[in-house]
């Protein structure tokens, strides 16, 4: 039986942002400093990427210190070191050829962002990824970057027609050469495919235009326009214009705000332990990423936001939330995009609340880390739970009285789907096993210490 939760907690530093921090700090001219404490294996694929591309990339001693972090091995009491790394820019033209294929891991913002960038050297470079990134669809990367000039080809996928999936083979573009102006419109809303196309577009002899059908994250045009370049925003629309641009980045310190992705985990969980007060500090509140907390909130949450200030043009704040009985929502339209990674957790908070929830528009988790909608139907209903699942989303019957059916869960290596059954498993009648939880690690990987501060009782099972 889980005791109440109660702290305060810091979060992983948010990985969207340390992906563009890494990259943008690598072609920036100069030595950038980022402070991204305990960041997940995402962000060390692509800090290994540009390291394999002749980046200097080294920890930095002078970090400032954190009091008494409890999710730190430490423990309660402890000062931490907040780490910082610093990243020795080489310039927009400075990236080496690599000796060998790029291992993305698992990492489908490393891929895609990488992408955008490789499109514009001189060289040949391979990007590859686990089995999961195998599988994920990389034509609609391939396709914007090809019209604007770049060499660029992936594996033709037998089983999806017109698609084409990892290795991806990019480049060279040879010299003098530069990529054409572009405007492209997405077929879907995908802040990794806009932000390849905004970064190809700092290699290009033309403006670029992207537009897609809602707005998905905005991280990149705002670190960019942070850094001087000439982006003009007008909804879910963008623009570069290189010819008012030095075509220099200058090397930048930022402070990466805490997962807001992470932190749902830690939300949720607050709000099904019964009794429950938890607060997350220095969380990233970019808008175009609250959308699970307005659902949250349509579902009768326990919470209030206070900004914080931001860095490099991120909104930065603390949360508390305490546990609440919740109601039954309806989730679609523009706001999936802005909490396309939340859904699974979104689930597990429908699982617990009054009446059916329904999450429509939201095929595109068919094609993430693993099929969300088909995992999290499985997940829900090895939990007791009954759920429909339909081609774009779910219908979950919520079971707000009692506790859930324990259960052994498969993650199928997807890092979101084991956060949400491990918080499940928070309000189940019994122990319940994730398997496959090393996955974890790819976004948060503090998530048992961060759970156990706060008093819930997780244990690892050390597998061979
Ligand atoms: C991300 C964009 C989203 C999101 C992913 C991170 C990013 O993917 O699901 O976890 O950092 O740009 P899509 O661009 O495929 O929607």
């Amino acid at each position: 039986m889980t005791r109440p939760l109660s702290g305060s907690v810091p979060l992983p530093p948010d990985k969207s942002i340390a992906h563009r921090a890494l990259l943008l700090a690598a072609i920036a001219n100069g030595r950038s400093r980022i402070v991204a404490s305990a960041a997940g294996e995402d962000n060390e694929a692509t800090a290994a990427a540009l390291r394999a591309m002749g980046v200097r990339i080294e920890d930095d001693a002078g970090a400032p210190e954190i009091e008494g972090d409890p999710a730190s091995p430490k423990g309660a009491k402890g000062a931490r070191r907040e780490a910082a790394i610093v990243v020795h820019g080489v310039g927009l033209g400075g990236l080496r050829r690599p000796r060998g294929p790029i291992d993305c891991g698992n990492s489908g913002t490393t891929m895609r962002l990488l992408a955008g960038v490789l499109a514009a050297q001189e060289f040949q470079a391979t990007l590859v990824g686990d089995a999961s990134l195998s599988q994920r669809p990389m034509e609609r990367v391939a396709r914007p970057l090809r019209l604007r000039g770049a060499r660029i080809e992936g594996r033709i996928d037998p089983k999806r027609p017109g698609e084409c999936t990892a290795p991806l083979v990019i480049g060279p573009l040879e010299k003098p050469r530069l990529l054409g102006a572009i405007e492209y419109e997405l077929p879907v809303a995908s802040a990794q495919v806009k932000s390849a196309i905004l970064l190809s577009g700092l290699y290009a002899d033309g403006p670029t235009y992207v537009r897609e059908p809602v707005l998905s994250r905005d991280h990149t045009e705002r670190m960019l326009s942070a850094l001087g370049v000439p982006i003009q925003t007008v909804g879910p629309m963008v623009a570069i214009d290189p010819s008012e641009w030095s075509g220099e980045l200058p090397a930048f310190e930022v402070v990466v705000p805490g997962d807001l992705s992470a932190a749902a985990f830690v939300l949720a969980a607050a709000h099904l332990v019964a009794e429950s007060r938890v607060d997350v500090r220095g969380v990233g509140l970019n808008p175009t990423r609250t959308g699970m907390l307005e659902v949250l909130r349509d579902m009768g949450g326990a919470f209030e936001v206070e900004a914080r200030g931001d860095t490099l043009g991120e909104p930065i704040g603390l949360i508390r939330s305490s546990s609440a009985d919740l109601t039954a929502a309806k989730i679609g339209g523009e706001i999936v995009a802005r909490a396309i990674d939340e859904v699974p957790i979104l689930c597990g908070l429908a699982a617990r609340a009054r009446g059916v929830t329904t999450i429509v528009d939201a095929a595109e988790l068919r094609v993430k880390e693993t099929d969300r909608i088909r995992a999290m139907a499985e997940v829900l209903r090895a939990f007791g739970i009954a759920c429909e699942e339909r081609a774009d989303g779910l219908a979950i019957e919520g079971q707000p009285e009692g506790r859930l059916r324990a259960a052994t869960i498969d993650s199928r290596g997807d890092h979101r789907v084991a956060m949400t059954a491990a918080v499940l498993g928070l309000v189940a009648d019994g122990p319940v096993r994730v398997k496959d939880a090393a996955c974890i690690r790819t976004s948060f990987p503090r998530f048992v210490g961060t759970m156990r501060a706060l008093g819930a009782k997780v244990e690892v099972e050390e597998t061979s």
